[in-house]
């Protein structure tokens, strides 16, 4: 799968987005090593905290599916009902869930348009990792 098209795909997932209070529409498309694609979106709330990003949207789907092996997650972002005209990085906490279930040399493709990424690895974005074994040290 090219990064093209995984950028494509989080496209789409944004046109979901439900963004009352923020405004700001995010998709993200996570591929799974046998080539599946699951696409999320930011789901908000009136409550504030009860908020899901785009890219939790996207694990959560994936994993609640039995899915465990996972290859790269493209992510789009920006005001919603306009495409994106900046490129849009995860948050903490979404990194942080990308950890739990993807080694570092997960991608992590950051798309502005379907023919403008980037393309990290977990390890760029999130080093210094908190992971399992470190519970145990
Ligand atoms: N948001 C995401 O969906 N993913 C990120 O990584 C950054 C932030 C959402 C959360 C909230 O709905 C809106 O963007 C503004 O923070």
């Amino acid at each position: 799968m090219d990064n093209k098209t995984l950028v494509k795909e989080a496209l789409a997932a944004r046109e979901m987005a439900y963004v009352p209070y923020s405004g700001f529409a995010v998709g993200a498309a996570l591929l799974t090593k046998e080539g599946k694609i699951y696409r999320g979106c930011n789901i908000e709330n009136a409550a504030f905290s009860p908020t899901n990003c785009a890219e939790r949207t996207a694990f959560f789907k994936a994993v609640s599916e039995g899915e465990r092996n996972f290859e790269a997650i493209a992510i789009v972002g920006g005001p919603a009902g306009n495409p994106p005209v900046d490129f849009c990085y995860p948050c903490g906490v979404c990194r942080q869930v990308m950890a739990e279930f993807c080694s570092d040399d997960f991608t992590v493709i950051i798309g502005k348009s379907e023919d403008e990424f980037k393309e990290h690895k977990l390890s760029d974005v999130l080093p210094y990792t908190f992971r399992e074994p470190d519970l145990h040290r």
